[in-house]
């Protein structure tokens, strides 16, 4: 089977690193594009990292494309306590190669405009995966409304459903960041015929990586019972150094052990569904300033009556994911020391 054709669009971002380390390695993908929009961290900080990261994964042929600086309405505010102040928790990147286009201050969004040269070249093909606050996707749909016709899916990790929230009380990150955003692209997809599908906290937060995926992760790459923090191959030193901080921060504010990889597991389930435990039903993003800003509203039940927009997976299946993480990234650790 061809392999699936993806643009990630994201904030990297620790986990944002994963999924970009995951597409890479993945054989049943092709990553023709990373954009980046703020919220982790600073654009010029994402763009720095997602070209760092990508270089250390080899993929010194994929682009990468500076968006938006703000979210569409809100102020930008960023999380150096959940990612660290650089976004890469304490991974240290080399001076990055990829090629970068980076457009002057108060320029058009180079990263909307990419996104729909690549779903035109490739109608009904490409794979939208949003790791970040959907600005730059919802950009590209303002940019060329035809846009969500032509795309083949778009997949956003936004939002809580039953799950606590990871940012107000019931709001997500990357919804409570750029709720307008979000809003705009539900909207567009469904209406043209091709709803969004959402990957909530619900279903994410089933990827908690935790010791023994590291030891499958070692071994996988040729180096069973690696430690952490010894002296290790590129693709593993930037996992080991930027998880170390995601786990600092996990057990901090969440009193467990490990790091929820959102963001990978988002780009996993774009590849392969059965990861999943998928509904269509209404939602919609509350915008409004205060204790519900980003609050994903989906009626699960179908109690209003409304008809469904989007499809949202409830729950996931982590395990089974990160096994399949742990054996692509060392393949693709051991392929790029060669
Ligand atoms: C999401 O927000 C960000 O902190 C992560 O990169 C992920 O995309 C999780 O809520
Ligand atoms: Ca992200």
């Amino acid at each position: 089977m061809d392999p699936r054709l993806l643009i990630l669009d994201v904030d990297t971002g620790i986990d944002d690193a994963m999924a970009l380390l995951y597409a890479v390695a993945s054989p049943d993908a092709r990553l023709l594009v990373a954009t980046c929009a703020p919220g982790n961290a600073s654009l010029e900080a994402v763009v720095r990292n997602t070209r760092g990261v990508l270089d250390i994964a080899g993929a010194t042929g994929v682009e990468v494309i500076a968006g938006a600086r703000e979210p569409l309405v809100k102020p930008l505010v960023t999380t150096p306590e959940t990612h660290g102040p650089t976004g890469l928790g304490y991974a240290v990147l080399p001076a990055p190669t990829v090629p970068l286009t980076m457009p002057a201050a108060g320029a058009a969004n180079a990263a909307a405009a990419r996104i729909v040269a690549e779903v035109r070249a490739h109608p009904g093909r490409v794979t939208i995966v949003g790791c970040a606050p959907a600005t730059n996707i919802a950009a590209a749909f303002r940019l060329d409304p035809e846009l969500p016709a032509l795309v083949g899916s778009v997949v956003l990790m936004s939002g809580a459903v039953a799950t606590a929230g990871n940012t107000g009380a019931r709001s997500e990150w990357n919804a409570w960041c750029d709720p307008e955003a979000l809003n705009e692209v539900i909207r567009a997809c469904a209406t043209a015929g091709r709803p969004v599908l959402i990957l909530p906290l619900d279903a994410t937060e089933s990827a908690l990586i935790r010791p023994p995926h590291w030891a499958a992760l070692t071994a996988a790459a040729g180096l069973p019972g690696a430690a952490r923090g010894a002296n290790l191959p590129p693709v593993l030193r930037l996992v080991d150094e930027a998880l170390r901080f995601y786990d600092e921060f996990h057990l901090e504010y969440d009193k467990i052990e490990g790091s929820h990889i959102h963001d990978a597991f988002s780009v996993a389930v774009a590849l392969d569904e059965t990861l999943a435990h998928i509904v269509a039903a209404p939602a919609v993003v509350e915008v409004r300033d205060g204790a519900t800003r980003g609050d994903l509203l989906v009626d699960v039940r179908g109690r209003t009556g409304t008809a469904a927009n989007a499809r949202v997976a409830l729950r996931g299946e982590g395990e089974r994911f990160l096994q399949r993480f742990a054996e692509r990234v060392g393949a693709l650790s051991t392929r790029v020391t060669g």
